[in-house]
C-alpha cells in the first residue's frame, strides 16, 4: 500500500461528522451538520461538516478541510501526529510505514533554536554551571526537573553562541531576528535559560532568569519574532494538552516557576500565561483544551486583578472557571514549597467558582458601618447574579444576602428582575449574522472559473476538455489548482475531495480555494450543456483579455507593418477563427 492509500483507508475509516462531533456539538440541518467554528472567535454556528464530502468548511472565517486538517488545526498537532491518533480510531495499523513530516519554511530557524538549546543546555552540565545549579538546587530544582523542562545556562563570556553560530554559516542578520544576538553580542548573557515552546512543541524562544544578585531584569524573554509570539502562545501548552485528557480539567497560572513546581507534585495539567494580560488567542486556547478552568494566580494585588479580569474574559466566553485564591502573596510555586504538594491537591479539590469568588471580593473593604457602602455592595452582588444562568443559584445568593442585611427577599428579587432585563435589553441588537462576512462580489467571469473548477472535481472530463482548449484562468492559483487537480486523476485515476486535501498538505491559499469551490450550489451531476456553456464564457473572457492586450500593444507599436500585423490578429480574435 502507498501512502495516498493509507492516508485514504484512515480518512475513509472515520466519519468526520463523528470526530467533530467529539470535540463541540454538531446540529443536523438537512444534508449538512453545523457547528460552532472553533478556529475563530464566535458563538453563531457558522462552521458546517458534511458526511458526504467528509469535510468541513467555516462560512465565516474560512477554516476548511477534511478530518485530518480538523484534527492538526484543533488540537495543534503536525498531519503526522493527527495521523496517528485517526488510525488507532480507524483501528489501522501504522507499523512499519515512514510518515514523512512536511517541512516548513521556517525549518532553518527552528533548527538554529534547536542548536542554540542544546548549547545552553549543554553548559549547565559544564564547569560553568556550578554556579546556577547551586542557585537551582537552592530553589529546589533538581536534576529531573532540569531534564523534565530543559533548563540551560547562557554563559558569561558575551559572544560565545554568536561565535558558534557565525562559524557554523548562519548569519547576523537570522541571528538578531531570532532574537539571539543583540548589538554586537548575545541576548543573553549569564542567565538560566529556560526554553519556551510553541503549541507544536517546538522551540521558539527563551526566557531567562538572573541568578547572581545583578539589579537587571529578573527575566528576559526572546522578542516577538515570525516563531515567537507571545500572546498567541502558553507556556507547558503542548505538555498540558495529554495531561488535561486524563484529568478533564487546566489549571492556569501566571509564571512558568509555578508550572514547574506544580510538575514536581504530578500537577501537570497546567499553563502559564508568563506574566502577561491573557490574550483572545489564549483565551481561546484555554478554552478548547477543557470547559472545567481553575485560575490560580498569584496571591498579591496583581495576582487577585489578574483573577477578576480573566475570569470575566472566560464568563464572556460562556464559561465559568473556578479560582484558587492563594494569601499572604503566596504564588503557586512558594505555596508549594512551604505547605507541600497535598495541601496544594486540596486546594485544587476545594477551587471555588468564579461567582462565589467575585462576591467574595466585593465583600473585601465593604465598611458595614456605612448604609451607602453597604447598599452600593447588594447592588453589586445582585448585579453579579443577574449575569448568570441559574435561577437556583440565584436564590440562593439573595436569600443569603436578606438574611445577612435582614432585608426582604422581594426587594432584592425585584432589583435582580430589573437589572436582567436591562442585561437582555442590551444585548438584543447585537444579534447573529452580523459576524458573516459580505461575500465578495464576483463578476460571470469569476463565477464561471469556479464553476469549471467544481465540475472537474465531479468528472475528469471536464479536465480533459479545459487542457485541450488551453483554457486560461486569469489567477495563480486557480492555475495551480486546476494542475493539481489534473495530475491528480492522472496519478490516482479518481478524485475524492477529501483525499485531496490531505493531497494538498500546507498549501493553505490552494485548499481554500477548493473549498470555495466545493461551497457553491452547483448540480451533483456534470450537465454537458452547462459546462459547454461555461467553456464558453471563459473562453470569451480569454479573448477580451488578449484582445486588450493587444491593443495595448499597438498603441506602443512604432512599426507600421507590425501594428497592421496586430491589428490582423484582433480581427481574428474577435471573428473567433
Ligand atoms: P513572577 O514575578 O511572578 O515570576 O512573574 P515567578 O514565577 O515568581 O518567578 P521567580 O519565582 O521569581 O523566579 C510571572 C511571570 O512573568 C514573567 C515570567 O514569565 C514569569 O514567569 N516575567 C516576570 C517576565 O517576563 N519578566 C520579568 O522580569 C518578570
Ligand atoms: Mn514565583
Amino acid at each position: 500500500m502507498n501512502e495516498h492509500d493509507l492516508y485514504s483507508e484512515i480518512r475513509s475509516k472515520v466519519d468526520i461528522v463523528d470526530v467533530v462531533s467529539s470535540y463541540l456539538p454538531l446540529t443536523q440541518k438537512g444534508k449538512n451538520f453545523f457547528g460552532v467554528c472553533p478556529f475563530h472567535d464566535d458563538t453563531n454556528p457558522s462552521m458546517s461538516v458534511s458526511r458526504d464530502l467528509q469535510i468541513y468548511r467555516c462560512f465565516s472565517c474560512g477554516a476548511s478541510g477534511n478530518v485530518f486538517n480538523f484534527v492538526m488545526n484543533y488540537e495543534h498537532i503536525s498531519f503526522k501526529e493527527a495521523l496517528s491518533l485517526l488510525a488507532k480510531r480507524a483501528g489501522v495499523e501504522l507499523k512499519g510505514f515512514k510518515i514523512k513530516e512536511s517541512v516548513s519554511k521556517n525549518a532553518p530557524l527552528y533548527t538554529i533554536y534547536e542548536l542554540a538549546h542544546k548549547f545552553y543546555q549543554n553548559n549547565l552540565n559544564t564547569s560553568y554551571g556550578k554556579e546556577a545549579k547551586v542557585y537551582l538546587k537552592g530553589r529546589g530544582i533538581n536534576e529531573d526537573v532540569i531534564k523534565e523542562f530543559e533548563i540551560g545556562l547562557s554563559l558569561k563570556e558575551s559572544t560565545v553562541l554568536k561565535d558558534l553560530m557565525l562559524k557554523k554559516g548562519y548569519d547576523l542578520k537570522t541571528l538578531h531576528n531570532l532574537g539571539l544576538v543583540s548589538d554586537d553580542h548575545d541576548t543573553y548573557i549569564n542567565r538560566i535559560m529556560f526554553p519556551l515552546h510553541d503549541l507544536e512543541g517546538k522551540v521558539v524562544g527563551f526566557s531567562g532568569r538572573i541568578y547572581d544578585n545583578s539589579n537587571l531584569n529578573k527575566y528576559l524573554n526572546t522578542k516577538e519574532t515570525p516563531l515567537f509570539k507571545k500572546g498567541q502562545l502558553l507556556y507547558h501548552y503542548h505538555i498540558a494538552r495529554e495531561e488535561v485528557r486524563i484529568k478533564k480539567q487546566v489549571i492556569v497560572m501566571e509564571g512558568f516557576m509555578d508550572v514547574i513546581r506544580a510538575s514536581t507534585i504530578g500537577v501537570k495539567n497546567t499553563v502559564a500565561l508568563m506574566g502577561t494580560a491573557m490574550t483572545k488567542e489564549q483565551a481561546n486556547l484555554i478554552k478548547r483544551l477543557s470547559n472545567d478552568i481553575i485560575l490560580c494566580f498569584d496571591g498579591d494585588e496583581a495576582g487577585r486583578h489578574a483573577t477578576l479580569v480573566n475570569g470575566d474574559h472566560f464568563v464572556s466566553l460562556g464559561i465559568t472557571p473556578k479560582v484558587i485564591a492563594l494569601n499572604n502573596d503566596y504564588d503557586p510555586d512558594t505555596y508549594i514549597l512551604e505547605k507541600g504538594g497535598e495541601h496544594f491537591q486540596s486546594l485544587i479539590e476545594n477551587a471555588i467558582s468564579y461567582n462565589d469568588y467575585k462576591i467574595k471580593v466585593l465583600k473585601e473593604g465593604v465598611n458595614l458601618n456605612s448604609e451607602e457602602e453597604v447598599a452600593s455592595y447588594i447592588h453589586q452582588v445582585i448585579l453579579e447574579a443577574s449575569k448568570w444562568n441559574d435561577e437556583i443559584k440565584q436564590e440562593i445568593v439573595l436569600k443569603k444576602l436578606a438574611k445577612e442585611f435582614d432585608m426582604e427577599y422581594n426587594t432584592l428579587e425585584k432589583r435582580l428582575l430589573e437589572l436582567t432585563s436591562e442585561k437582555n435589553k442590551e444585548s438584543k441588537p447585537s444579534v447573529k449574522e452580523s459576524s458573516l462576512p459580505t461575500p465578495k462580489r464576483k463578476n460571470k467571469y469569476d463565477q464561471a472559473i469556479l464553476a469549471l473548477l467544481y465540475y472537474m472535481l465531479k468528472s475528469d472530463k471536464v479536465v480533459t476538455k479545459c487542457e485541450k482548449e488551453g483554457l486560461f484562468f486569469p489567477l495563480e492559483t486557480e492555475r495551480v489548482l486546476f494542475s493539481e487537480i489534473s495530475y491528480y486523476y492522472k496519478k490516482y485515476g479518481i478524485m475524492n475531495v477529501a483525499d485531496f486535501y490531505t493531497y494538498l498538505t500546507d498549501k493553505e491559499e490552494l485548499k481554500s480555494l477548493l473549498s470555495e469551490v466545493l461551497a457553491q450550489e452547483l448540480n451533483e451531476e456534470v450537465d454537458k450543456n452547462e459546462v459547454d456553456l461555461l467553456f464558453q464564457v471563459v473562453r470569451e473572457y480569454n479573448v477580451k483579455e488578449e484582445v486588450n492586450r493587444l491593443q495595448k500593444k499597438i498603441k506602443e507599436e512604432m512599426d507600421p507593418l507590425e501594428k497592421a500585423k496586430i491589428a490582423e490578429r484582433i480581427r481574428k480574435l474577435r471573428i473567433g477563427s
